[in-house]
């Protein structure tokens, strides 16, 4: 059933947990290509990005051991294939997380150029000259990148022009095994590159300083693999949050890191809900009243996240007052305007802003999702709709919210999956 039906005008109350992020597990599951033993990754999400990821590494040759939706066990060594296929790469954008690791593992590998998808050209040109500059050469044939390098990647300071999470954690991997030391300098520094590092780390790598704009990597010869538990998922847990600021309702969610998501937190109290936090938990009280606008400019952590901009354009559609959202990230990330404004909203685009001027009503319509955060925000108009949203093309949504109809309804959010 591909379609989600909301019916408006319940606030959000109770309690769920955040899932395993899905930013995190993706370019994790790419680091199993360097391990020379078994890996076994735990709370994964239940997402099509992470089945399509494992179907990857399968088509790679690397032996899936154990599989339960949450914990995956693989072993890597039995990979016989440098070719990430077209059929996959077309599918998740993220397969290119692939190229470094197995670049840097067996002196070769041919991915597929990843196209564009709805919110932009996303090319990766910073991926590409970054292996380059270790050593790599990289053509372009028929549809596919294929790299090669003659011995090993080779150790060496490559300043990256513009900060790429992509690009730094692909770099990253491929410096693990290279010869000598790599230093990433104008690094991305999303917590979910923390993580992989960490990851890396606890697999036998030697990197320091990740999380910060200059990352540097001591290549070893071999890493032997093993156990890591994904971190909580950031982005969804803002996206609850901010269905809970348009319901006005009380939300507490747990099993999640409150310290990775400052900008958001301090852009949600802005609206007047009330935020408190523990080591693990985050609850928010928007105590039954109409937000208040807020301006949001996306930039890379610890600024505003860009994948956080949609949902917040779905409060501030609502809100009390004009908020102007800026989308600096993305070059055309603004696609659920119209489809907002098909709801009532009242959104002029000017730019790569969203000058959102708050309605007290939005009406329930048919629309259409045309990427995983913009899907997030209809559900979220739905939710506060008069009478039914019907949201369509919600595969995208799979990609990216573990249960979503589930967790919302624990929430008391009258919303189905449908095939109408
Ligand atoms: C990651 O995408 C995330 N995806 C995105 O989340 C997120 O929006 C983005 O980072 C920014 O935070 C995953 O982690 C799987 P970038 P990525 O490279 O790595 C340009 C979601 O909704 N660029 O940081 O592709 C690029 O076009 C997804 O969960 C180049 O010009 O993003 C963009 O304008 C969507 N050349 C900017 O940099 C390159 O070689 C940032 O892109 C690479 C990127």
């Amino acid at each position: 059933m591909n379609k989600l039906l909301v019916h408006g005008g319940t606030r959000l109350r109770g309690e769920i947990w955040a899932s395993g992020s899905k930013n995190s597990s993706l370019p994790i599951l790419a680091a199993v290509l360097l391990c020379d033993g078994t890996v076994t990754i735990s709370n994964l999400p239940v997402l099509e990005d992470v089945i399509t990821f494992k179907e990857l590494l399968a088509a790679l040759g690397v032996k899936v051991i154990a599989y339960d939706g949450g914990n995956l066990e693989v072993d890597p060594r039995c990979a016989n294939s440098l070719t990430a296929p077209y059929e996959l790469v077309r599918k998740m954008r993220a397969s290119i997380l692939v190229l470094g690791p197995m670049l840097t593992r067996y002196g070769q590998a041919n991915v597929s150029f990843p196209g564009g998808c709805a919110i932009g050209s996303r090319p990766v040109d910073l991926h590409l000259r970054g292996m380059e500059a270790m050593g790599a050469k990289i053509e372009i044939s028929d549809g596919y990148i294929r790299a090669t390098c003659s011995n090993r990647l080779i150790g060496t300071r490559i300043a990256l022009s513009s900060v790429s999470v992509g690009a730094t954690e692909n770099l990253m991997m491929a410096a693990v095994l290279a010869d000598g030391t790599t230093i990433l300098e104008n690094a991305a520094r999303e917590p979910e590159i923390l993580d992989l590092a960490n990851c890396l780390n606890r697999w036998g790598a030697r990197i320091s300083g990740a999380g910060t704009n200059r990352i540097i990597i001591e290549g070893v010869d071999k890493i032997l693999g093993g156990g890591f538990e994904v971190m909580s998922d950031r982005i969804e847990t803002g996206t609850y949050l901010a269905a809970a600021v348009a319901t006005r309702g009380k939300m507490k969610i747990s099993r999640t890191d409150p310290t990775i998501l400052d900008a958001v937190l301090k852009k949600l109290a802005e609206t007047g809900a009330r935020i408190k936090f523990g080591n693990d938990w985050i609850e928010i009280d928007a105590e039954n009243r109409r937000p208040r606008s807020v301006n949001v400019h996306t930039a890379p952590y610890p600024g505003f996240p860009t994948d956080m901009q949609a949902q917040l354009t779905a409060v501030n559609s609502i809100a009390e007052g004009i908020g102007i959202v800026e989308e600096t990230i993305f070059e055309n990330r603004l696609m659920q305007v119209q489809e907002l404004n098909r709801m009532g909203a009242n959104i002029a685009i000017a730019g790569n802003s969203a000058v959102v001027t708050g309605v007290d009503r939005l009406k329930g319509a048919r629309v259409m999702a045309s990427d995983l955060r913009a899907s997030a925000s209809l559900v979220i108009a739905g939710l506060v709709a008069d009478g039914e949203t019907l949201v369509e093309e919600i595969y995208h949504i799979d990609r990216g919210y573990e249960g979503i109809e589930e967790k919302l309804c624990s929430l008391g959010a009258k919303i189905k999956r449908v095939n109408q």
